[in-house]
């Protein structure tokens, strides 16, 4: 009886992935009775057989003859163990395929054999294949083997902030074990294995070392009033009256005197969108309406196609729009997002805190960044065909972070073309697009190219655009919008549940949106000054960019490409073979063992470039133009002095 059951699910499993994990999931609650001494972390657990696997394979008679069952088992098993992180105790029953309460190194060498490599560290790996003995594990020993088998990839190891927290502030051993119930163990292994580079292990060592009283210089975050850009008075000053109270602002006879009339204007105009409860009250969830109707008109003008309000939602920073669509788009842990290689790491990020996979597309590095339609074709293909992943969404990033290249409009037309074809919704990062320090480039939305591109009428796109970039900078403010094209109205409303879930996005950053897409007019009294301001922020951007693609470029064993837009440089280093070797011994990335000793030697910060993604081999790291000139230019002969010494440590 059980037997059939068995076979009918192995049946299915070639019918579709999605009905083997729904009814896999049935079956397992069916016959795998969880123990009522289940605990995980430091208290106790009995793994009770009887009631576990031992069910299962009793009914199915000679386990030699199903070992392809199991084997189907055990996968599922661990693709629900990967993307969600639990269902650690019917995984350890799955491997003790006889039931003994305890596994061996050779039960999990079985296991090894079923599950997609790709997912196993490759230290937790050998530790299995090495064992000499065929030691008995308990469950503890298995959950803590587990948490290595789960660890990122070396490769991204320096990306991971708090498993090397301790061993960056000083403390060399992590205290293992843990008297709490929520653990290392019982968290979210999402959240455990979620990777961040930009915050990671070297930025942390910098603030360790900061408190410590050493200058650090921060370039390793796109963070511009950190590092000395002035905000733009008619910002601030828009802002500061939509704030006050009336009697000391817009209603105060000395306002005249002491703001320009478009400032006072713009703040009442402002004020009455908001209403009457001011800017400390909530808001409509997906934004007051008359700021995302300046967003649309702004679009409009831009691309010159129509935008409308009601596709516009006002979010916290682009960071929160870029999460609360992927939270709309991933249903599964087959469902998987491209990416560009290098890319911005939020996508991994939420990517992996969703459950989902990464799916790399590359840049090529040779060809300015740039990308072909074979590369995103044979990606796709492998992930599809090979791994058996649903590709629910592509994002680009234009310009680029980290690698700076202003996307040409042939490349976006293959973008488009690519996700129309295959039904991908495409997912347009351009919150880099007044960041464009190459006179011969241009930008070209995403949205403007998909609208105009014979083929992509139905394509379905998400742009997103923040008030942290551009030459506003005010990342604090948590400004940003996301604008829907195409999208199933349905979608649409669960994306506005979605927003309704937080309430609404920060009034601040709603403001200063709308600022963003509607600053000051020719003729209004702010607008030479705003004009200047901008201007001096652009051009000093500009040189900062070129200053620091030429300084990395002239030290030997430093190469940049040119850096056309955004806000960083993204180098590549030639590595000493001995240094190769260092890094190997410490287990450590070689860009990381660089950038430490970079941090350490200067105080300079950036980030390593492993944090980003690159081809295998390539060593690099990011910095961010952002610091004052004088202080880039120290920076700069830092950067040499550093090299010259790393290349005579390790020569
Ligand atoms: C490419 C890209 N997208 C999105 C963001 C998020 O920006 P924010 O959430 O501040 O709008 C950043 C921040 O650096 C970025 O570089």
């Amino acid at each position: 009886m059980m037997l059939r059951s068995a076979s009918a699910i192995a049946r299915r499993v070639s019918v579709s992935n999605r009905t083997i994990t729904r009814s896999l999931g049935a079956f397992i609650k069916d016959i795998v009775v969880p123990s009522s001494h289940e605990y995980l972390g430091q208290r106790a657990f009995s793994t009770a057989p009887q009631k576990g696997t031992e069910f299962i394979f009793s009914r199915l008679g000679d386990t030699s003859k199903i070992t392809p069952l199991i084997a189907k088992l055990q996968q599922e098993c661990w693709d629900g163990y990967v993307s969600t992180g639990r269902g650690c105790q019917t995984l350890f029953q799955l491997i003790d395929t006889d039931s003994s309460g305890t596994i061996t190194w050779a039960e999990i060498r079985f296991f090894l054999e079923n599950v997609r490599q790709s997912d196993i560290n490759e230290d937790a790996r050998k530790i299995v294949l090495e064992a000499s003995h065929d030691h008995e594990l308990r469950f503890a020993e298995f959950q803590a083997w587990l948490i290595k088998a789960t660890r990122v990839d070396p490769g991204l190891k320096n990306t991971f902030a708090s498993e090397n927290y301790n061993k960056s502030l000083g403390k060399l051993h992590e205290v293992e074990g843990s008297t709490h119930s929520w653990n290392k163990h019982t968290m979210s292994q999402n959240l455990r294995r979620m990777q961040y580079a930009v915050r990671g292990e070297i930025v942390i060592r910098a603030d360790a070392l900061a408190a410590e009283g050493k200058k650090i210089i921060y370039t390793n975050i796109g963070n511009p009033h950190a590092v000395g850009q002035k905000p733009i008075s008619y910002y601030r000053q828009v802002l500061s009256l939509c704030d006050l109270p009336a009697e000391y602002g817009v209603d105060n006879p000395a306002v005249m005197s002491s703001f320009p009339s478009d400032v006072v204007q713009r703040a009442i105009e402002m004020r009455e969108a908001i209403g009457p409860s001011g800017t400390g009250a909530y808001t409509n969830s997906q934004g007051i309406a008359k700021f995302r109707a300046d967003v649309a008109h702004f679009i409009t003008e831009r691309d010159e196609h129509i935008s409308l309000p009601s596709n516009i939602f006002l979010t916290n920073g682009a960071s929160a729009a870029i999460e609360n669509v992927l939270t709309g788009l991933i249903g599964s842990n087959r469902d998987s997002v491209m990416i560009p290689i290098p890319q911005y790491p939020i996508y991994s990020a939420i990517i992996s805190r969703l459950g989902a996979r990464q799916v790399g597309y590359y840049l090529d590095e040779d060809n300015g960044w740039g990308i072909t339609e074979r590369e995103l074709e044979e990606r796709r293909t492998a992930a599809v065909e090979r791994d058996g992943l649903e590709i629910r969404a592509f994002t680009l990033i234009n310009p680029g972070n980290p690698t700076g290249q202003v996307m040409s409009r042939e490349d976006l037309e293959i973008i488009c073309k690519f996700c129309a074809k295959h039904d991908i919704v495409l997912l347009a990062d351009e919150v880099y697009q007044k960041n464009i320090y190459d006179d011969n480039k241009e930008f070209f939305s995403a949205k403007k190219v998909a609208i105009e591109t014979p083929g992509c009428e139905n394509l379905q796109l998400v742009s997103f655009h923040s008030t942290s970039k551009g030459l506003i900078g005010e990342c604090g403010r948590r400004g940003g919008y996301m604008e829907l094209h195409n999208i199933d109205p349905y979608v649409q409303t669960q994306l506005y549940k979605l927003a309704s879930s937080g309430l609404c996005s920060g009034v601040d950053g709603q403001m200063m949106t709308s600022l963003m897409v509607r600053p000051p007019l020719p003729g209004e009294e702010s607008h030479t000054q705003f004009v200047r301001e901008e201007l001096e922020i652009f051009l000093s951007l500009k040189r900062r960019a070129r200053s620091l693609v030429d300084g990395l470029n002239a030290i030997d064993g430093i190469s940049s490409t040119k850096a056309e837009g955004a806000m960083y440089a993204f180098p590549k280093v030639e590595m000493p073979p001995k240094a190769l070797q260092e890094a190997a011994r410490h287990d450590q990335t070689p860009d990381n063992l660089y950038c430490m000793s970079l941090l350490e030697e200067t105080g300079i910060c950036v980030v390593p470039a492993s944090g980003f993604g690159q081809k295998d081999g390539r060593v690099g790291f990011r910095t961010t133009f952002l610091p004052q000139e004088e202080e880039l230019e120290k920076a700069i002969t830092e950067f040499k002095r550093h090299h010259e010494l790393f290349l005579q440590k390790y020569a």
